[in-house]
């Protein structure tokens, strides 16, 4: 299966979903500003994705501390790699998935300089973001299985944007109970909106889909309404960005609309999300800060200007969808349901994770 970020002892590969579907060529990162740059230009997106490849980034300030790059000693590496983790962190503001990686990263480091010396603090690092790596695959197996048991047999699933291998360590979010849900014979038809204005969907989603073998449907995301309203979906799962204290999500720009949709036909709703994408100290999604992109990213397809010269855009490349019309949401310990704040308590700080 394709693998978005690589990490290779002293660089990182990101897989440049800018080319995709067309070209499959990695983008090579030498050093912490380079990952922050690759995140922010989106050949890395996805929430978990830029997670993982920011872990590597911080792996890479430490390295350049030992490379005699950086201050040596405890007290240089601590305050070197600490601003290092901030200038990643900050590469996109919406997913929490970057600060948690980047700050697991960063205390291993700590700790392990503290510990057992300066000298164990690189292979500290590394070994952190590569467990952040490891455990995503199989968090994304356990959401498919557990999501896989709402889909009925002979389903056409919608879903919005890429939360599929590209945007994760593997196997993904959405598309892993797509994948699970396919692998059971249950889904007759895969419905990817196409996702104005980066193309998540047709390029990424649809692409990733053909590979598994599996029947892929595009649409462009104004079509949705219509065939939803013509009794064509039976099922809509999406990924999420970051997940309120009460269960509202941040996700992809349209995912909002879908939701409103699903309700009003009676189609169910699912998030698929992993608890790191959770973040409790947020009581609503109106806390959630949602990342506003460059106008030309609307004004411009495929390189190519489409509206006219003077209009201009508004980009933001998120919208937050209320928890009361989301069905459930899909973590690996289980489907999340109504009292949404209580269950989310129940599950996440029963797994002891970020309060
Ligand atoms: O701007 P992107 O492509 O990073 O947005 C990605 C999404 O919105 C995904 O649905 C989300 O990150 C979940 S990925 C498992």
């Amino acid at each position: 299966m394709v693998q978005a970020v690589i990490w290779k002892g002293d660089k990182v590969l990101l897989l440049d979903q800018r080319l995709l579907p067309e070209r499959v060529e990695y983008v090579e990162c030498v050093d912490f500003r380079e990952v922050a740059a690759g995140i922010r230009d989106m050949v890395v997106r996805g929430a978990p994705a830029i997670g993982i490849a920011g872990g590597y980034g911080v792996a890479l300030s430490v390295a350049d501390v030992e490379r005699g790059l950086a201050p040596s000693g405890a007290t240089g590496l601590a305050d070197y790699v600490t601003t290092a983790a901030r200038h990643v962190a900050s590469a996109r503001p919406t997913a929490v998935n970057l600060q948690w990686a980047v700050d697991r990263v960063l205390a291993a480091t700590l700790k392990a300089s503290e510990n057992e010396g300066v000298g164990s603090a690189s292979w500290a690092a590394q070994r952190e973001a590569a467990a952040i790596e490891e455990e995503d695959v199989k968090v994304n197996r356990a959401i498919g299985a557990h999501g896989a048991q709402l889909v009925k047999p002979g389903s056409r699933i919608l879903t919005h944007c890429n939360a599929g291998a590209l945007a994760t360590g593997g196997y993904g979010t959405a598309l892993g109970v797509v994948r699970k849900a396919w692998e059971e014979g249950k889904v007759s038809m895969v419905y990817a909106d196409e996702t104005r204005p980066y193309l998540q969907g047709a390029r990424l989603t649809a692409w990733e889909l053909l590979q598994d073998g599996m029947d892929v449907t595009v649409i462009v995301d104004s079509a949705a309404g219509y065939l939803i309203s013509q009794g064509k979906v039976d099922f809509i799962v999406v990924g999420a960005d970051r997940v309120a204290r009460n269960g509202d999500v941040a996700n992809k720009i349209g995912t909002y609309t879908l939701a409103c949709l699903a309700q009003r036909h009676h189609v169910p709703f699912y998030v698929a999300s992993p608890i790191s994408t959770f973040d409790l100290t947020l009581e609503t999604g109106d806390r959630i800060p949602v990342e506003e992109r460059d106008e030309k990213e609307v004004l411009t397809l495929l390189g190519k200007v489409v509206a006219p010269v003077g209009a201009r855009a508004f980009n933001p490349a998120f919208d937050i969808t209320p928890a009361s019309l989301i069905c459930g949401i899909i973590t690996e310990k289980g489907v999340i349901h109504e009292p949404m704040a209580e269950n989310i308590q129940k599950i996440v700080l029963g797994d002891g994770m970020r309060a």
